[in-house]
């Protein structure tokens, strides 16, 4: 039997928009001498020639920075779910570079994991001029859609921006314990609602090959509320026959989150600029994108790369976790070995 948590949860994750838009703490600016650790760290591993994915925190030396990454921790993870560091020097370095750059950040933060089926562990957010619609496996971070608000996978996501396209593409990110305190105190036979199953569309991802996967939106568990959403996926599961309709309240819950996220001061915009690292957690966090334009020439084109990470201090997480495929890794890593 799941622990509901029917009461409004005062937490350092439970914010506004607005408030945090008037406060500067969560920007990090790289300092001049991180940026030098940075280069220098970057051009070492540059040099072994070693594939990027078998270059670990050893092979990526930041004694100074590193320390500055670890108090980040400690933000993701009982604070208030996110960080903008700013000052990447991606204009200079090759796209080359700046992977290994963001690969070693990873490194020093936590423990990459898996983002698809394939295990790829480093993705490229871009546009990648196919529509959603036109294969049942394409994801919306290869397309220029607006994403609706959602979480990936791994504790934390870390989207580095390489570069911004023409127009649009503004990030939102909206603290998810907020919402939940939001419809408690609006609507309280909804928040439960949110902590029974759901069906998801596992959009071809799973490993085991199973079509859909379930599991509530919200989970209490440990003295910690979790979110876990996609809800486009949830309504593209309604495609299989076998799968049971959504009810009025489910989908009355849902839509019910959604608004409140668009209420003003809600969410809070960030426009990624090159050079720019967003870091946020996928336990507290929904974050989403406005639609994009890309400027004609190829070699302009919004690009993002992104990591999921397992962190050393991540919350324990719900047994149901261990059979998605946003958390399954960072499940089993948890494990005592
Ligand atoms: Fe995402």
């Amino acid at each position: 039997m799941r622990e509901l948590l029917s009461t409004v949860l005062d937490d350092p994750a439970a914010w506004r928009g607005d408030r945090m838009a008037a406060r500067g703490d969560w920007v990090v600016e790289l300092e001049p001498a991180m940026v030098e650790e940075l280069e220098a760290a970057v051009a070492t591993a540059a040099e072994r020639g070693v594939e990027i994915f078998d270059l670990g925190r050893d092979d990526f030396p930041l004694a100074h920075t590193g320390r500055r990454l670890e108090a980040m921790l400690g933000e993701l993870e009982g604070g208030r779910g996110f960080v903008l560091l700013k000052g990447l020097p991606v204009s200079r370095w090759s796209e080359a570079q700046t992977r290994i750059a963001l690969w070693g950040l990873g490194a020093h933060l936590g423990r990459p994991v898996g983002q698809d089926l394939a295990g790829s562990l480093l993705h490229d957010v871009r546009d990648i001029g196919r529509a959603f619609g036109s294969d049942r496996s394409i994801r919306y971070f290869q397309t220029s859609h607006a994403i609706r608000l959602h979480t990936d996978g791994g504790d934390v996501f870390v989207l580095g921006c390489l570069r911004q396209g023409a127009r649009g593409g503004r990030t939102l990110v909206v603290s998810a314990v907020e919402v939940f305190n939001e419809i408690v105190r609006r609507r309280p036979d909804l928040a439960v609602v949110l902590q029974q199953d759901f069906w998801m569309d596992a959009r071809g991802q799973r490993a085991d090959g199973a079509r859909c996967q379930v599991l509530p939106v919200y989970t209490w568990h440990e003295g910690r509320l979790s979110v876990l959403l996609k809800a486009e996926y949830i309504y593209s599961a309604q495609r299989f026959d076998d799968v049971p309709r959504l009810t009025a309240e489910q989908v009355e819950a849902l839509e019910l989150f959604h608004r409140i996220t668009e209420e003003p001061g809600m969410a809070l915009g960030l426009e990624l600029r090159p050079g720019d690292v967003l870091l946020a957690s996928n336990h507290t966090i929904v974050h989403g994108r406005t639609e994009f334009e890309d400027p004609p020439d190829p070699a302009d084109r919004r690009h993002l790369l992104r990591l999921w990470l397992t962190i050393p201090n991540g919350r324990p997480l719900p047994p149901h976790y261990a059979d998605t495929r946003e958390h399954a890794e960072t499940y089993r890593q948890r494990m005592p070995a």
